[in-house]
């Protein structure tokens, strides 16, 4: 039998600790989907074909994951792509409470999906998108916390709009 996994976020953008998740998801998944929430009430600062295009790039190396993008409840995507799992880094305590509300919601809506917890290195235990925009905004150096390709761009989007956003 073969699983699939869907790995849903707003990647905006995505981070070595999701590549490191992503990492790991393939040798436990026949399928790995990475699934790009559409329209995330974040106000994500790239849209959703800048997102869709560097996630594709840098997961380009693994021949078992599929990228794409998303809208309405996770669960009902999860079960439309045949998915048994739904898969979510955890990296310190205050990610849980919010993960945990999630994954017993998205079991009670839809009990067949699974999901599981994978912690990405410790090294990436503090590195979140929106850390690394604030960085990245301010002028400091997010190297080694983001594949090349997004540094580049964000340094290149901040260079545009200034520090202002
Ligand atoms: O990377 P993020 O922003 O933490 O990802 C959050 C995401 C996309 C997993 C979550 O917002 C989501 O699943 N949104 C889809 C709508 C939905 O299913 N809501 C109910 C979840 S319990």
């Amino acid at each position: 039998m073969q699983v699939t996994a869907v790995y849903p976020g707003t990647f905006d953008p995505i981070t070595n600790g999701h590549l490191d998740i992503i990492g790991r998801g393939v040798h436990l998944f026949d399928r790995v989907v990475v699934a790009l929430l559409e329209n995330a009430d974040k106000e994500p600062l790239m849209p959703l074909d800048e997102r869709l295009a560097i996630v594709r790039s840098v997961v380009a190396r693994f021949p078992n994951v599929e990228v794409d993008s998303f809208d309405g409840l996770l669960i009902d995507y999860a079960r439309a792509r045949g998915a048994r799992a739904i898969v979510r880094g955890l990296r310190a305590l205050s990610d849980f409470e919010y993960e945990f509300q999630m994954a017993l919601m998205n079991r009670r809506l839809g009990p067949d999906v699974e999901t599981v917890f994978m912690m990405p290195s410790e090294a990436y235990s503090y590195v979140s998108s929106r850390l690394v925009k604030e960085v990245a905004r301010l002028g400091g150096d997010v190297s080694g916390l983001v594949p090349p390709e997004v540094a580049d761009r964000l340094r290149a989007r901040y260079a545009a709009t200034g520090r202002a956003r």
